[in-house]
Order: C-alpha cells, then sequence, then structure tokens
C-alpha cells in the first residue's frame, strides 16, 4: 500500500551513512552461506570466537560410559553452561528437553562398536533427519591412516555435500587408532584432508609439542576433545595451552562429566575457554565451586 501523504514520521533514509558489510567472526569461513553462518554463530560464542562443547555422544560405539550411565540425571544440569551439546540422536530424542536454547552438534557418523573394528563407520543419520533436529552442525568421524580410512572420508565428504544443501556445517572427528602415533604431524595430515574435503570444523587432540603449527596449517576452526580423563589442573591446562595455542575451544566430554563436580569443572573449562582465564585460577575456581556445592 503506497504510504498516505502527510503520514506523521519523516522516512529516514541516512544518506550519508554506507551499510557495513562486516567479514565473518570464524576463521575460513566468510563465504559460507547465511545459514551455515547462523548455525556456526550458534555453536561459537561470537564474543570470543569460541565455544564449550559438551561431548556426550561415547555410548554410540560404548554404551553407557562412566559418568553418562544416566544423562538425565547426570548431564542435564550441565546443559545451562555448555554453548552447545555434541550427541546421538536417540539422547536427544529421549533425554534433552526441546525448550533447550543449546545448539547441537548431531553424531552422524556410528555403525560399530568396541567390540569391533572402529574404524568402519557408516553414517548413521539422514540428512533430513539433522533437519528435523534442528542441528547446528553432523559430527562425522574421520580415521585418516585408519583401516577404513577411505570409507570414513567418504562418509565425511557425503556429509559435507548434503549439508551444504541444507546449510548444516560438518564437523570432521579426527579419530586416532589405538598403535597411531599422536602427535603435530599425524594431527598436521588429519585436520588439513579434513579441511582440504569441505569440513566446516576439526575436532582434534592437542598435542603438547607444536600444536600452534596444527591450528596453523588448518584454514578452519579447531576444537580439541578432551580425550581420557586426567587431573582437573591438568585437563585446564590442556585446555588453557590449546586456545592460547590456536584452538577456537574444546569438544569435551570425560574431563568434565568424570570428575568430582562436572558442573564445577564445566564453568572452570568456560572461564579458561571464554575469558583467557589461566589454569591455576580456574582450578581454583573449579574447587571453590565444588565445595560450595558439597
Ligand atoms: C567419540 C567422540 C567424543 O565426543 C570425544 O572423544 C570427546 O570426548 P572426550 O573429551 O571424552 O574425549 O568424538 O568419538
Amino acid at each position: 500500500m503506497p504510504d498516505i501523504e502527510g503520514i506523521n514520521k519523516a522516512k529516514q533514509f541516512f544518506t550519508d551513512v554506507p551499510q557495513t558489510s562486516k567479514s565473518y567472526f570464524l576463521k575460513g569461513s566468510n563465504a559460507l552461506d547465511w545459514g551455515m553462518k547462523n548455525r556456526l554463530g550458534r555453536i561459537f560464542n561470537p564474543v570470543s570466537g569460541r565455544t564449550v562443547m559438551l561431548a556426550i555422544d561415547h555410548g554410540y560405539f560404548q554404551g553407557p560410559t562412566t559418568g553418562l550411565e544416566r544423562i538425565d540425571v547426570n548431564i542435564l544440569p550441565l546443559e545451562p553452561y555448555a554453548d552447545t551439546l555434541m550427541l546421538t540422536r536417540g539422547i536427544l530424542r529421549s533425554i534433552i528437553p526441546p525448550e533447550t536454547q543449546k545448539s547441537v552438534v548431531l553424531r552422524v557418523s556410528g555403525g560399530t562398536s568396541i567390540l569391533k573394528e572402529l574404524s568402519n563407520e557408516t553414517l548413521a543419520v539422514d540428512i533430513e533427519d539433522a533437519v528435523r533436529l534442528n542441528a547446528s552442525a553432523m559430527a562425522v568421524q574421520v580415521f585418516i591412516g585408519g583401516e577404513h580410512e577411505k570409507e570414513s572420508i567418504t562418509n565425511m565428504t557425503k556429509m559435507v555435500d548434503m549439508g551444504t544443501r541444507y546449510g548444516i556445517p560438518t564437523l570432521a572427528v579426527t579419530a586416532v587408532g589405538k598403535d597411531m602415533v599422536r602427535d603435530a604431524k599425524y594431527f598436521r595430515l588429519a585436520t588439513r584432508i579434513c579441511a582440504e574435503l569441505g569440513a566446516h570444523y576439526i575436532k582434534t587432540y592437542y598435542v603438547p609439542e607444536d600444536f600452534e603449527t596444527v591450528t596453523a596449517s588448518c584454514p578452519v576452526p579447531i576444537v580439541i576433545a578432551g580425550g581420557k580423563k586426567i587431573p582437573e589442573l591438568d585437563a585446564l591446562k590442556m585446555a588453557y595451552r590449546s586456545v592460547q595455542e590456536g584452538a577456537a575451544g574444546v569438544d569435551m566430554g570425560r574431563n568434565i562429566f568424570q570428575t568430582a563436580s562436572p558442573i564445577a569443572m564445566i564453568q572452570a573449562v568456560r572461564a579458561v575457554v571464554h575469558e583467557n582465564e589461566i589454569p591455576e585460577k580456574a582450578f581454583d575456581l573449579y574447587n571453590t565451586l565444588k565445595n560450595k556445592k558439597s
């Protein structure tokens, strides 16, 4: 309908103010489409540029992992402190309240168990279900150097293609076999292959030597897995070093939910990741929160 003459509020065209065009805050992500960026922006905090993903998907290949026996009891209280929940569709549908405001990174590869060769995965979720579940990203395991390297890479590239159709990013999870060396050389290879083949961000492990060469040579954001449970201060040191050496956050599971106070630990990890808190201070925070609770 045309404006009525004499409408009381004058139009404001700000003809002297050029429209700004900001570049996107995440490394290597500026050329992505709006939906991809919007979803990544629900995983990574646009202020710190980092994320604290809470990884609780371990059951997809190893059953009720210690600390995850009852996700409704043990994990739901942590939800307010995570930026993102990384989990399977089974746990999402059966336990996570749909009212959650947290983003979801959906585990979409699977099909093997700890009783068999782990690299023999397939795609275990249809893209339509990822859309239905409002996933902010889809996680696929990639076994570089593993027995089923090629199949796992193909799983990832298929998900990248399908996700691109719908605007859903793919997280490549670089998995390390039992007998494989975990060093910067290996992770430079694994992360770079995943990025070159289209993964939008990559999960890897922290290595104490030359980790900054892993983050530098990977053109998209890297988050680190926590790995096996270690003492809390050591886990905080690992998180601190990884973000100081170029990681865009953590995707941590056991070093949060297997601690004496997971709710205190996730807050300590947040301080390290989002506020650059030094590990010793974050450990003090952990103890204070832990003792307050008890
Ligand atoms: C399983 C995964 C896990 O999410 C990953 O290992 C993170 O958890 P943790 O910090 O316990 O290592 O990707 O393959």
